[in-house]
């Protein structure tokens, strides 16, 4: 890395799984993006694609063991972890995200990721009954906790023959990731950031409730950009099987009453509230304490209004940037403006609902974000890119403000 050190350096790690090859893949693209790539490989990943690939893609040693001379000056590992401006391990197998969770460092790649201070990007691939074991499923979200970043893996075709989750994530959108953390700036640093996310379930009795497809998915990823760029976030969420975003202080809630109250308790303390829970607009006006049997169902089951929570918020012209979502199935730009409008919001993302494969629970949306004056269409895009641009325009419309 020294040679080209106006270029953002990525360390690539590679562990012993058939994704390997693939790493070769993600060297060539991240060089085509402007990055410098060095590689470090656990014995086991070279079982599977050899140093010398690596050295010929990258033009630059490969570290592959602690023991080996390099002749370099200084300790090969601490100055591996103190060159990069992000690592990554892609391919990332079971056992080195375990050894990681725990702190263990007995080869070069476990080494230099201890030691690193850079971001961390993990590609996991595995089994999928080795991923989805609790185990593995607990050192991912202790590394989560720590502020690794997973790029999750795809479903599909596996190499031991199964199908299912558990297949390396697609090498652009690794790519995307790493770039992410290389290029993140702090531009929201002391902004205290307030998300909802997820739909409410309103009960009827103890097993019975009216909900949504509403996954969490949306608010978690803007929650945790806006984390990682530096703002003091408020996660209140509806039931969802998310685990925690980084950095994040999370409120998890069930009804729409107490998205409310726990959304009211932190307001005051807020410089921007992005509002992109779906919030049941009715409940069921009566709950039943027992569970109703099949023979007692009742014909219809009355229903009253829930509080439109950001709707008061706006009532009060509080200062606050309000920043409502709004889920669409017709004129989706004039009916989310109307909401803009009725609810005196600064903002408002709107997404076309009205195709199954976009919006609730999906990996990517299609939304407008419309201000008072301008209205701009993205492209399809990944959930957490989504969360990126509509922070970018966040943090240029708080810019004016913090510097009157
Ligand atoms: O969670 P995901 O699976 O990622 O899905 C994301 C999403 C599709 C849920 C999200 O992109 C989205 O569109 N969220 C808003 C859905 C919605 O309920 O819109 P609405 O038109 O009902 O409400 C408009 C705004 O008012 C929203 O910001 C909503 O949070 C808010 N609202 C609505 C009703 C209510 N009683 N109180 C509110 O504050």
């Amino acid at each position: 890395m020294s040679q080209t050190p106006d270029k953002p350096r990525v360390l690539v790690g590679v562990t012993g799984g058939i994704g390997a090859y693939k790493s070769c893949e993600l060297v060539r693209l991240l060089q085509r993006r402007g990055f410098s790539v060095k590689v470090v490989m656990t014995e086991a990943a070279t079982r599977f694609v050899s140093a010398l690939t690596f050295r010929t893609l990258t033009g630059e040693p490969v570290a592959t063991s602690l023991w080996a001379d390099e002749a370099e000056s200084r300790v090969h590992h601490v100055s591996l972890a103190e060159e990069a401006d992000v690592m990554t391990i892609v391919p990332c197998t079971a056992n080195v995200i375990a050894k990681l969770a725990h702190g263990r460092a007995d080869d070069m790649l476990t080494t230099t990721a201890l030691a690193t201070e850079a971001p961390l990007v993990i590609a996991p691939a595995m089994n999928t009954h080795m991923w989805r074991k609790d185990v593995t499923q607990r050192n991912v979200a202790a590394l989560r906790a720590r502020g690794v970043v997973f790029v999750e893996p795809g479903t599909g075709e596996l190499a031991c023959g199964d199908v299912g989750e558990g297949r390396l994530a697609d090498v652009a959108l690794i790519a995307d990731a790493i770039e992410a953390e290389a290029r993140r700036s702090r531009d929201l640093a002391g902004v205290r950031v307030l998300v909802t996310a997820g739909g409410t379930e309103e009960p009827i009795d103890p097993v019975r409730f009216i909900g949504n497809r509403s996954s969490g998915k949306t608010g978690f990823a803007i929650a945790e950009e806006a984390a990682r760029r530096g703002a003091r976030v408020s996660l209140v969420t509806g039931p969802t099987h998310l685990g925690d975003p980084y950095g994040c202080e999370v409120v998890r809630v069930r009804t729409a009453l107490e998205m409310r109250a726990a959304v009211l308790a932190r307001f005051d303390a807020a410089d921007v509230l992005i509002m992109t829970a779906a919030v049941a607009d009715f409940r069921p006006a009566a709950f039943a304490a027992e569970k109703i049997k099949k023979h007692e169902a009742p014909d219809a089951v009355p229903l009253e209004r829930n509080p439109d929570i950001l709707a008061e918020l706006g009532e009060r012209q509080s200062g606050v940037l309000l920043i409502g979502f709004a889920a669409e199935t017709t004129d989706v730009v004039g009916n989310a403006r109307e909401k803009l409008r009725a609810k005196r919001l600064d903002m408002v993302v709107a997404n076309d609902v009205s195709d199954p494969a976009l919006g609730f629970g999906t990996e990517a949306n299609r939304v407008h974000i419309i201000t008072p004056d301008a209205e701009e269409a993205l492209p399809v895009l990944d959930k957490r890119v989504i969360a990126r641009e509509l922070l970018d325009r966040v943090a240029s419309r708080l810019t004016p403000q913090k510097e009157r």
